[in-house]
Order: structure tokens, then C-alpha cells, then sequence
């Protein structure tokens, strides 16, 4: 992309960590302290990702159990995080899952934040939990390292907003951008079929900026976006890169982890995929016919 047409985007973060550390207890936590347009008392809803406000900035967070969707969208070469936070609880250190997420993180290329979690805990020891990062050459900047950590208690909302000023500095070296004005395109973060709402998908933009009306084609779906709604349930007229939405008007529920694009019309989204739909068929036939071809005698 022509660098004069990138205007900066909020990160797309991720929370990665060993089973029982705390990863949905602190994503509450966060959702709680800092959505963008929660109102108090709100009824919010599980969209698979969410945006926050951190002194006038934004951060999207995506909302998945465990790190299958990360591994997934990495699987299918999708680069939507830019931030993962790796929480490690304080109690019990450094666990076979937490090296395997760190692991994951370091081959993606991205850049940790840690969140030593359950700092109230019996038994928390935020020392030891420091001397395992600097044994993994991730030691913190108090151990002479550059990795940011926070100490935080995500069931008692402590050290929260600490935390995202960590991952907003993090995501300052960063520099972020992308262009608002090209044909949208972004990633499947999860789909469903809801009653009287037909599929929806949650999505998380990364380049230009979806309205109501766009159309999209994602593999053999496509979609002429009936609305957009926030993770409150409420009505988005525009979703710039880097926003999370829920999009109604899917002909079906796209895969997540896949990548949609944003085409002329509805007629044009329709027959692309409908094409890659023939293609789909066409390369299962083909290989049903290979794995049951007899054996080749010659
Ligand atoms: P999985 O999704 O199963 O891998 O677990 P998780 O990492 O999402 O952990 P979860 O948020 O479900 O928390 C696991 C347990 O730890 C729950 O009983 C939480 O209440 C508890 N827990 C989470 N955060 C804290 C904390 O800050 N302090 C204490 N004491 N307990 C916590
Ligand atoms: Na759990
Ligand atoms: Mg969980």
C-alpha cells in the first residue's frame, strides 16, 4: 500500500496462556472495566472479540477460548494479532501451555505483553515467575530485559488498566497502520446461525471500511451486509480497520480463520462465489477419484 494513504489502527490483541491462569476472567475483567460503548448495567453479549478505551485509545481484543482460534487463524497463514498478552499465573508459574503459547507468539512474530495474573493468590510469587522469563530470554525490564510486564488480579479487577497501558506501548513500537479506504478485507473470528437472524459472523476488519451495503465473498459465501452491530448489541454504521462486528446477511456461516474481500456489488460477491463454490466441488471430486483409482499396473 501506498504509505500516504495508511492512517494509524487501534492493535488487535490476543490472550494466550496456560489452562486455569485466568485468560477469561481477565478478558471480563477488561470488558467490564473498558468497553467503548457499554452502557452501565448493559446486557453484553459473546461476539468473539471487543473493543476497549485506554485514555483515548482504542484496543480490540479478540475473545476466544484458549489459543484454538489463534492457532487455527495461524494455520490458514491469517496474521490478525498484533499483541498477545501471556498470562501467567502468579501461583503457579511458568506451565507446559504457557511455553507452548510463547512458542506460538515467537513464531507469529509477535510481541508479547506478560500479565502475571492472581497476584491475591496464596502462594503467588511474582519473583519467581520473573526469574522464569529471564530463563526464557524474555526477562522484564526491571530484570534488565525489554519485555513489558504487569502484575494484575483479574477476579479482583486490580492492575487492569496498568496492563493496557503496557499493551498500548507495546503497540506505540508498533506503529500500526492501514489503509481506511480501500476495498475492505478482514478475518472470520467466528460464525453462527441465529434464529431470525440467519448467519452472522464476527469479523474483525483490517484493511478499508466496511458500511451497511458492502459486499463481501468469503469462499463459497458472500454477503451483502444487512447490519453491523457492536459487541452490545448495538447498530455500527462504520467499521474502520482494526473494528470487531457482527455482520448479518451471510448466505451461510463463513469458516473462521478465513479471510474475506470486499467486492463491487452483491451480484459480483454472488457469482465469485458461486465460482469458488464449483472449485470446491471440482478438487473434491478430483481427489475422491485419486484416493479410490486402482492401482496403476504399469
Ligand atoms: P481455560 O479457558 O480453561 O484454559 O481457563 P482460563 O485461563 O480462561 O482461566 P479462567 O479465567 O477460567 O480462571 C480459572 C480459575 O482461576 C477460575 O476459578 C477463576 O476464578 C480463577 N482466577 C482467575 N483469575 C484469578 C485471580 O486473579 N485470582 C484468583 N485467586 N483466581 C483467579
Ligand atoms: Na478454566
Ligand atoms: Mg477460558
Amino acid at each position: 500500500d501506498d504509505p500516504s494513504l495508511l492512517s494509524p489502527r487501534a492493535p488487535v490483541v490476543c490472550v494466550l496462556g496456560h489452562v486455569d491462569h485466568g485468560k477469561t476472567t481477565l478478558l471480563d475483567s477488561i470488558r467490564k472495566a473498558n468497553v467503548v460503548s457499554g452502557e452501565a448495567g448493559g446486557i453484553t453479549q459473546h461476539i468473539g472479540a471487543y473493543q476497549v478505551e485506554q485514555n483515548g485509545h482504542k484496543l480490540t481484543f479478540i475473545d476466544t477460548p484458549g489459543h484454538a482460534a489463534f492457532s487455527k487463524m495461524r494455520e490458514r497463514g491469517a496474521n490478525v494479532t498484533d499483541i498477545a498478552i501471556l498470562v501467567v499465573a502468579a501461583d503457579d508459574g511458568f506451565m507446559p501451555q504457557t511455553d507452548e503459547a510463547l512458542k506460538f507468539a515467537q513464531n507469529a512474530g509477535v510481541p508479547i505483553v506478560v500479565a502475571i495474573n492472581k497476584m491475591d493468590a496464596k502462594g503467588a510469587n511474582i519473583e519467581r515467575v520473573k526469574q522464569q522469563m529471564q530463563e526464557r530470554n524474555i526477562a522484564s525490564e526491571d530484570w534488565g530485559g525489554e519485555t513489558l510486564c504487569s502484575a494484575v488480579s483479574a477476579i479482583n479487577n486490580e492492575g487492569i488498566s496498568e496492563l493496557l497501558e503496557q499493551v498500548l506501548l507495546q503497540a506505540e513500537v508498533l506503529e500500526l497502520k492501514a489503509n481506511h479506504s480501500c476495498d475492505a478485507q478482514g478475518i472470520i473470528v467466528e460464525s453462527q446461525v441465529e434464529q431470525g437472524r440467519g448467519s452472522t459472523a464476527t469479523v474483525i476488519v483490517q484493511k478499508g471500511t466496511l458500511k451497511p451495503g458492502s459486499a463481501l465473498v468469503c469462499g463459497d459465501n458472500y454477503c451483502k451486509v444487512r447490519a453491523m452491530l457492536d459487541e452490545n448489541g448495538q447498530k455500527v454504521k462504520s467499521a474502520p480497520p482494526s473494528t470487531p462486528v457482527r455482520i448479518m446477511g451471510w448466505s451461510d456461516a463463513p469458516d473462521s480463520g478465513s479471510y474475506f474481500l470486499e467486492v463491487k456489488n452483491d451480484k459480483v460477491a454472488r457469482r465469485i462465489a458461486e465460482e469458488n463454490a464449483e472449485e470446491m466441488r471440482q478438487e473434491l471430486l478430483s481427489k475422491q477419484v485419486k484416493d479410490n483409482a486402482p492401482m496403476d499396473l504399469d
